[in-house]
C-alpha cells in the first residue's frame, strides 16, 4: 500500500501566548511542523496532507515551498474531525500515518516500524508508558492484553486514570477504514469533540487487529504546548546532535553549549569550543578548530583551519589551513584560499582572498579580489559603494597595501605593487610600482604652540 501522511496542525496553541501559530515556532531553526513534514517525506510518503485552522494563512505563507496538500479545518471540532477534513484528498487504497504538527521529534525508525505493522486489517498505534500520564488518553486492554479502546482523561473513571500506558496520537491505518469509521464518530463525550481515538473501539468491533508499538525514546512523542516544553525539546534535540558529532569523532568542549540549527558535518579531530552556533549547511574538514562564541552559517571550512573566538561567518568558503579571527566577520560571498589569514575586526564581503594572503587587522574588504601572498595593512578600506552602485577592487599577487589606505573602486593594484600608508588610491597602480597618494609632510622649524593666558 502507498503511504500518505496526515499532519494535524489546526490547533491554536494558546499556551504559547504568541502571535505566531504554535507549529511555526522554531526548533533548531526550523518550524515545528517542518520537522514533521521532513520526516514524512523521509518515510517515502506519496502525499503529505496538513490540516490547518488557526493561523492557516501564516502557515501557507511560511511553508509555501513545501510539497504538502493543505486541508482547512475551520472549526476545531476534534482530532477525528480534523482527519476527516484531509480524507477526501487521500487515495482510498493508501495507508495513512497520522502525525501531529506539534510533536516534532518522532523518529523515522519508530514510524517505519509502525507503518510496517499496519495493513487493511491491522491498525498500528504508537503508545508510551509515562510515570505521569495526566492529560493523555489512556490505553484500555482486556484480560488477554488486547487493546479494546482509548479513553480520554476527561472521560476516564478514577480507575482508568491509574493506567500509565497512554495514546501518543500517532497511528497508522488504512484509508478505506477511515472512510468507513470517521463519518460514524459522535461528539457525545465530555469535551463535545469528534475523537479520533474512538476509531479504536470501532476497529475492535470490526475485527481489525489493534497492535501497539512504543518509541525508542519517550521524548520522540513529546508535544509542545508551551515555551518550556519547546525549550526542553530543543535541549533534547541539541543533546542528540552533540552526541552524534562526538560519535563521529569531534571534540566538544561542552556538549551542552553547542547549537546546530541545520546540518553540521565534521571530519576527524575537529575541536569545537563553547557557545558556538551552526546554522544552515556547515561542513568542517579534518582538524578544524573553532574557538568559543563563533556563529557559522552555510559555510565550508577546509582542513586544519583555525577559527578563533567570536568570529561570525556566513555563506563563505574557506580553504585549508586558514587562520580567522578573533572577532572576524566573513559575510556572504567570501572565499579564502588555502593558508589565507583574516584577523581581528576585519569584515569581508563578496571577496576572494588568494592563497597565503593576509588581511590581519581593522579592515573592510568588499567586492574585492585579492591574489596570492598579498598583504593588506591595518585599516585598509575598499570604498566599493557610491551610494547607488558597487564597484570592484583588484589586488594582484604579492601586492602590499600600506596601513590606513582607502582603495576607491573600481581600481586595480598590480602584481608586487606597493601602496604607501595613508594613501587614497583612485587610479590603477601598475605591476611593481609604488603608489603614494597622501599630503606631503612639511616640517616647520621653531613652531610655537598656542599658550594659555595665565
Ligand atoms: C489527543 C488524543 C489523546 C492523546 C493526545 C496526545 C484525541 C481525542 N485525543 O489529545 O488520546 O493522548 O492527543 O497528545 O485524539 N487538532 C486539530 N484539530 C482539532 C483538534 C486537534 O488539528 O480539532 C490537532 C492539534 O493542533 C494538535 C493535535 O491535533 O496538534 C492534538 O490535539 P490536542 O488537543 O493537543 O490533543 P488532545 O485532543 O488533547
Ligand atoms: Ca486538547
Amino acid at each position: 500500500m502507498n503511504l500518505e501522511v496526515v499532519i494535524l496542525a489546526a490547533g491554536q496553541g494558546t499556551r504559547m501566548r504568541s502571535a505566531l501559530p504554535k507549529v511555526l515556532h522554531p526548533l533548531a531553526g526550523r518550524p515545528l511542523v517542518k520537522h514533521v513534514i521532513d520526516t514524512a517525506h523521509r518515510l517515502g510518503a506519496q502525499l503529505v496532507h496538513t490540516v490547518i485552522g488557526h493561523g492557516a494563512d501564516q502557515l501557507r505563507a511560511r511553508l509555501a515551498g513545501e510539497a504538502v496538500r493543505w486541508a482547512e479545518q475551520r472549526e476545531q471540532l476534534g482530532t477525528g474531525h480534523a482527519v476527516a477534513q484531509a480524507l477526501p484528498a487521500v487515495s482510498p487504497d493508501s495507508l495513512v500515518l497520522i502525525l501531529y504538527g506539534d510533536v516534532p521529534l518522532v523518529s523515522e525508525p519508530t514510524l517505519q516500524a509502525l507503518v510496517a505493522a499496519a495493513s487493511t486489517d491491522t491498525l498500528a498505534l504508537l503508545t508510551v508508558t509515562l510515570p505521569d500520564p495526566s492529560g493523555y488518553g489512556r490505553i484500555l486492554r482486556d484480560a488477554a492484553g488486547a487493546v479494546v479502546a482509548i479513553v480520554e482523561q476527561k472521560d476516564a473513571s478514577s480507575q482508568q486514570l491509574g493506567i500509565t500506558e497512554v495514546n501518543t496520537g500517532i497511528l497508522a491505518v488504512a484509508a478505506s477504514r477511515l472512510a468507513d469509521w470517521l463519518p460514524r464518530l459522535s461528539a457525545n463525550n465530555a469535551q463535545g469533540e469528534y475523537y479520533l481515538t474512538d476509531i479504536i473501539g470501532m476497529a475492535v468491533r470490526d475485527g481489525v487487529a489493534v497492535v501497539t508499538q512504543q518509541p525508542a525514546n519517550a521524548w520522540e512523542v513529546q508535544g509542545v504546548n508551551n515555551r518550556q516544553q519547546l525549550s526542553s525539546l530543543e535541549r533534547i534535540y541539541q543533546g542528540e546532535q552533540a552526541n552524534r558529532l562526538m560519535a563521529e569523532g569531534a571534540t566538544l568542549a561542552d556538549p551542552a553549549r553547542v547549537d546546530i540549527r541545520g546540518t553540521l558535518t565534521t571530519g576527524r579531530d575537529v575541536v569545537i569550543d563553547v557557545n558556538c552556533v551552526f546554522a544552515g549547511d556547515v561542513s568542517l574538514a579534518d582538524n578544524v578548530e573553532i574557538g568559543p562564541n563563533c556563529v557559522i552559517t552555510d559555510a565550508r571550512i577546509g582542513s586544519g583551519t583555525v577559527i578563533k573566538a567570536n568570529s561570525v561567518i556566513e555563506s563563505a568558503e574557506i580553504g585549508a589551513n586558514c587562520d580567522i579571527g578573533p572577532f572576524a566577520r566573513l559575510r556572504p560571498g567570501t572565499r579564502m584560499a588555502d593558508g589565507a589569514k583574516v584577523g581581528n575586526f576585519v569584515e569581508t564581503k563578496k571577496t576572494v582572498i588568494g592563497p597565503g594572503s593576509k588581511v590581519n587587522h581593522l579592515t573592510y574588504v568588499g567586492d574585492c579580489e585579492i591574489g596570492a601572498r598579498a598583504n593588506i595593512g591595518a585599516g585598509t578600506i575598499t570604498c566599493n559603494y557610491d551610494g547607488v552602485n558597487k564597484f570592484k577592487t583588484i589586488i594582484d599577487d604579492g601586492a602590499f597595501i600600506g596601513s590606513n589606505t582607502s582603495l576607491v573602486a573600481p581600481v586595480r593594484v598590480g602584481k608586487r605593487a606597493t601602496v604607501g600608508a595613508g594613501s587614497t588610491i583612485t587610479a590603477d597602480v601598475g605591476d611593481d610600482q609604488l603608489a603614494v597618494a597622501r599630503g606631503r609632510q612639511s616640517n616647520i622649524d621653531g613652531w610655537q604652540r598656542p599658550t594659555k593666558k595665565q
